[in-house]
This record gives structure tokens, C-alpha cells and sequence, in this order.
């Protein structure tokens, strides 16, 4: 595998692979891989000829600095992995070379930037957009492959993708679970034994509901998904929401497709988690 640690140099190397017809496909992470990403790049090489990996901390999507200190750096692992799988290339920049000093970036993303995640992680998907605009454009794919997980970051990028019309085909790819249902999340490092099992009741509140689904009783079924989730010890939860899946706002009978999204700390962990209810 190539790495590279400067936007100049990858961007020369790929050049010539772009010039002979060769397809990219890019997987854009903050590392600390587990299968859930290696899937990303195990489906973006069934669809292109050479795969990126992107490993890179970005500050400017955390608002929580002592969330950016402690969120997992494992690159020495990450790049066995990448190996493991016959990535590429890495691109694995330092803060500096991403950014200049005093850089200001502000995407009229409308209002989905301000719902969920957005509501309870301000400024978080101006970060996102601000560095996958400057990835995007360092590495120029075809495609870039992102988790279901992260369903709202998704619909915002590929927001950005249409409004900007960058040429990139946005690619979503299903979460992948632990044995026991938990979603697979570099966050999951942090979670004590105790954690790990009490956060078991996030999946097992969204296959709960989804098992329930009535597109009629969302407002019922919202109440008896927090109040199951209320109930767990060392959990609190921020939000869980049956939303029409291309707004965010709650969904309505008539949603063409509806998702099912929680967040809750967990301990000190904050997790994430999601499943389709109509698509
Ligand atoms: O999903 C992530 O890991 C990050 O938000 C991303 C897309 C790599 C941007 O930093």
C-alpha cells in the first residue's frame, strides 16, 4: 500500500491512474478501523479499479474539544488492517497540511444541518462539509462509500455533493453489527464492560421498533422507544427519532422512506445508531 501524508503528492499519483481510465474509489475515515470500515473498502474495490482510504482526526467536526483529544488514534493498527484488505492507497495528512490558519467555511446546508446530531453536536456538519469538500477535491473519485451509520452525515454530503454538483457518486453502505447487535463504532473502544452491556438496548430498541412499525402510531412509538431506553442503566438519551428519511423531521404516513435514529451517552460514550423502516 502507498501512503502519502501531503494533499501535492497523492494528488500526483493519482493523476496518472485517472488519465489512463482507471476508476477511484475513496473511503474517507478519522481511523481507528474496525470491519465496519474495512466492508466500505471491501465494496468499493467490487466497483473500482484502485481504492483510497482517507484516515484523518478533523478538528473542525468536533464541538467538544475534549471529545477531539480522546477520540481513538490507532494508525500503526489502522495500517495493518488497510493492508490486510489490499487497500491502495492511505492518505493520512497532518492538521496543517488540511488546514490553513484562521480558515473560515460556512455551507448553506439548510436546515437538516440543524436537526438531531446537529441539534445536539452544533457546527459538527459544517466541519463534515468543510473537510470532505477539501478531500473530495484532493482525491477527485469517482465514488466514496459511506457508513449507514452515520445516516444524517450522509444525506448532508451527498447535499453538498448536488448542490456543488462535484462529480461523485455517494454510495451507502449497511452498518455493521457486533454478534450481539451493537453497531460498530471507533467509539466503542471506550465503552467498560458495563457500558458495552447497556448499550446493547439501542439495537435492541430499533429491531423492537421496527418489528412494531406502524407508519399511523409514530408519536406512540417514539414514547415506548425512549421510555425503554430511559429505563437502562448508565444510558441517557438524547434523541430517538422515527423520521421521513430524506427531511429528518418526524416522519408522517405519507414519508416515502422512514428511518428509525438514537443517540445516547452511554457512560461517557456518545453512540449512534439507526435501522430502515420503509425505503
Ligand atoms: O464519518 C467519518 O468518519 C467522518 O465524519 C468523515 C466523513 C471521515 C469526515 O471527517
Amino acid at each position: 500500500m502507498k501512503i502519502f501524508t501531503t494533499k501535492a503528492a497523492v494528488s500526483q499519483y493519482l493523476s496518472p491512474i485517472k488519465a489512463s481510465g482507471k476508476t477511484v474509489g475513496f473511503v474517507p475515515t478519522m481511523g481507528a478501523l474496525h470491519q465496519g470500515h474495512l466492508s466500505l473498502i471491501e465494496l468499493a474495490q467490487q466497483h473500482n479499479d484502485v481504492i483510497i482510504c482517507s484516515v484523518f482526526v478533523n478538528p473542525s467536526q468536533f464541538n467538544d474539544p475534549k471529545d477531539l483529544e480522546k477520540y481513538p488514534r490507532t494508525i500503526e493498527a489502522d495500517i495493518k488492517l488497510l493492508e490486510q484488505v489490499n487497500c491502495d492507497i492511505l492518505f493520512n495528512p497532518g492538521v496543517n497540511e488540511m488546514y490553513d490558519d484562521n480558515e473560515q467555511w460556512h455551507l448553506n446546508i439548510g436546515e437538516t444541518e440543524h436537526l438531531l446530531e446537529g441539534e445536539f453536536r452544533p457546527g459538527h456538519y459544517q466541519g463534515v462539509t468543510q473537510v470532505v469538500y477539501k478531500l473530495f477535491n484532493i482525491v477527485k473519485p469517482d465514488a466514496a462509500y459511506f457508513g449507514q451509520k452515520d445516516y444524517q452525515q450522509f444525506l448532508i454530503i451527498s447535499k453538498m455533493v448536488d448542490m456543488l454538483n462535484m462529480p461523485v457518486k455517494m454510495v451507502m453502505c449497511p452498518i455493521k453489527r457486533e454478534t450481539d447487535g451493537l453497531a460498530m463504532s471507533s467509539r466503542n473502544i471506550h465503552l467498560s464492560v458495563d457500558d458495552r452491556l447497556h448499550a446493547l438496548v439501542l439495537s435492541k430498541t430499533l429491531d423492537f421498533i421496527k418489528d412494531k412499525f406502524d407508519s399511523h402510531d409514530i408519536s406512540a412509538l417514539k414514547e415506548e422507544a425512549a421510555q425503554l431506553i430511559n429505563a437502562e442503566p448508565g444510558v441517557e438519551l438524547d434523541y430517538f427519532e422515527i423520521a421521513d428519511g430524506e427531511t429528518l423531521h418526524t416522519a408522517t404516513p405519507d414519508s416515502e422512506k422512514i428511518v428509525a435514529l438514537v443517540a445516547a451517552k452511554v457512560g461517557k460514550t456518545r453512540l449512534i445508531d439507526n435501522v430502515m423502516l420503509k425505503s
